[in-house]
Parts: structure tokens; sequence; C-alpha cells
């Protein structure tokens, strides 16, 4: 087989920022994608309906000439989020999901919940109206080793708030252990999660052996082999709750490049030539389209894309090694293989 044709994929989970970075990564994702879950983690957070129609608007506006790519908007959740001006914002379809960072887990998540008792009546309303928590599911504890900060989260805070408030819809965003994959297996048709491109490539050995390297640094960060296996198998297999969310997370090199540099790896150029050649060595090019097209909106609800985009195999593609923004320049997540497919329709 040397072309594959699919449903137009979507990003269940994007970091596009605001201005001139915006503007210079926005287009990798249009070109291919049809929708992105956009993240709220701006510099202040998006937090109220206004806030998510006016980046909203920013967005649209810097859309390429043509493009019918819909942002799908989240509010980040606060211990002062007001569940009138929430509910408001999803009865007129301007808010897709809400996202809960816990405080200082990530990038921009100073303004997170550190007491989960605060936000408990804005979980219950949205069980009520079947809006999606988004999950950075990462405990924050200086006494949890980095490397167990999901398997943790996953006893102290997640399971508590499923078992509190039942029928809350829940998608952990960017997992990357087997413990979440395993967590989410049992889970049920409310609980859902997104996989990243990169986690599908690297482990940590990538990050720490033979050299630091700050452009395979994400949070959560990227861990053992067998996890990383498990993620593959996820992602390839038959179980709908797992769809591709890319976590694409432009930083600038300046930014990346630091004694303390910035977590997020930049793939919305290369995404579907990576993921392709990925499924194609585990033998599942026939369940792409599941990961990449119809598990995301089957989970929000939403239809399928209409349209379809054909890839096809041949030399090895070569994607620019960056791309130039009027911040400075973004390294693109290198996948360290050759990638054999491209996307050739749109
Ligand atoms: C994201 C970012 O840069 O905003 N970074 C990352 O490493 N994934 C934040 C996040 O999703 O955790
Ligand atoms: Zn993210």
């Amino acid at each position: 087989m040397d072309t594959l044709t699919i449903r137009r994929p979507d990003d269940w989970h994007l970091h596009l920022r605001d201005g001139a970075m915006m503007r210079a990564v926005l287009p990798e994702t249009t070109r291919h994608f049809a929708r992105a879950i956009i993240m709220p983690n701006l510099v202040p957070p998006v937090v109220t309906g206004a806030d998510a129609a006016d980046y909203r608007d920013r967005i649209l506006s810097a859309k390429p000439r043509g493009s019918k790519f819909q942002p799908l908007m989240t509010l980040y959740l606060t211990e002062e989020t007001q569940v009138g001006d929430l509910r408001a914002a999803a009865e007129i379809g301007l808010i897709t999901a809400v996202k809960l960072y816990p405080a200082g887990a990530t990038t921009n998540s100073a303004s997170g919940v550190k007491d989960f008792t605060k936000v408990k009546r804005v979980l219950e309303n949205m069980a009520q109206i079947g809006l999606p928590l988004l999950v950075h599911g990462e405990v924050t504890d200086p006494d949890i080793d980095i490397f167990d900060r999901e398997a943790v989260f996953i006893d102290r805070v997640l399971d508590p708030i499923r078992r509190d408030i039942p029928g809350l819809r829940v998608v952990m965003e960017h997992v990357t252990t087997s413990d979440a994959v395993d967590y989410v297996r049992a889970g049920g048709p409310d609980l859902a999660a997104t996989i990243t491109t990169h986690h599908l490539v690297i482990n940590r050995n990538h990050i720490l052996a033979g050299g630091i390297r700050p452009h395979y640094y994400c949070l959560p960060v990227a861990k053992r082999e067998t996890h990383r296996r498990a993620l593959v198998a996820a992602a390839t297999g038959t179980d709908t709750a797992f769809f591709l969310g890319t976590d694409s997370a432009p930083h600038t090199d300046t930014a990346k490049l630091q004694p303390c540099g910035c977590a997020g790896c930049f793939t919305a150029p290369n995404t579907l030539s990576i993921l392709t050649e990925v499924f194609e060595q585990h033998g599942a090019l026939d369940r792409l389209e599941n990961f990449t097209s119809l598990n995301g909106p089957a989970f929000y609800r939403l239809p399928a894309n209409d349209d379809t985009i054909t890839l096809r195999k041949g030399e090895p593609v070569s994607y620019p090694a960056k791309i130039d923004t009027d911040d400075g320049p973004v390294t693109v997540f290198d996948p360290g293989m050759p990638l054999h497919w491209r996307v050739i329709e749109d």
C-alpha cells in the first residue's frame, strides 16, 4: 500500500499561543487539521467566556485565507471560575471543554487549582451538561518524583474526583504511562485520553542519554520504554477511548535553550508524517483514521469531518528544522527516523 486516504484529522490538544507566535504556527495546523481543541494557558490565561470569545476572534482573523479551520475553545479552570459564566459559554457553543491544570504543573499554570473542593460546584455543573474536563494529570508535590507524577495524580486526584462527581466526562490529556493507559481502559464511556505524537516516538533516554536534548523536554516528561510501548499499543489498538492530541507546544529556541528551559515539543508541521510512519511500523495503518479522525469526534459528540486527506509513501520527506516567527525561530520536533509518508491532497 502506498497511498492512504483518511477522514480529515482533528487535533484534540493544541497550543497556538498568541500574537506573532500564533500567526507563525497556526498555518502549520490549519494545513491538514479541520479542528483543534485550543489550550487556554496564555498569559494571562483564558478564564472567562469573554476571554474565550476574544481569543477565538484573534485565531479566526489570523487563519490563512480560505481555511475552514475551526478552533474549539476551552476555559482555564481556576478557583474563581463562575458557574453562570461557564454554563452560558457552553450553551452558546463558545466553549467545547474546560481545562484543569494543577497549580504549577506546567508552562503558564500558576493560576491553576490548588484546592479541589473549591471547584466542586463547577465540576458538578459540567457533569450535568456533559461538558468535558480536560486534565493535565500530574501532581505538583515536590516530594513526588517527576517520573511518578502522572501515576500518583490518578490515585490522589483524578480517581477521587471521578468518584465524587459521577457522570463527569474527563479526558486525561497527553498520557505518558501504562498506568494511565490501564486506568483509561477500565474507565468506561465517560473517560478518554489524548496521546501526543512525540510520546509515541521518544522515551526518557532520548532526552537524557548521550547529552541533554532540550527540544525533547516536554510535560509530562517522556517515561521509560515500557511506557512508550503501552502508548503505542493504545494508539494503534481498537479501544476508542484513545485519540490524537498533539500537544504541539511552540517555544522559541531562546526560551528552550536556557539553564531552565521551557517544556514543550513543536510537532504541528510533521505530525501526520510521523504518525503514519509509527502506525505502519506497527502494522496498524488501517487504524490510523480511528486515532486521528474518528475516536475524538465520537467522544466529543461531534460529527467526524466530511472531507479526507491522502498520504503517499515515497522517498523520505524532509521538514524544515525550524520555522521562523517574529519572536525568533522555533525548532520542529525531530523524530530521529526517516519519514516516508507525506500528505499529498487536501
Ligand atoms: C505545554 C506548553 O508549553 O504550554 N508544555 C508542554 O510541555 N506540554 C503545557 C502543557 O501542555 O503541559
Ligand atoms: Zn499541552
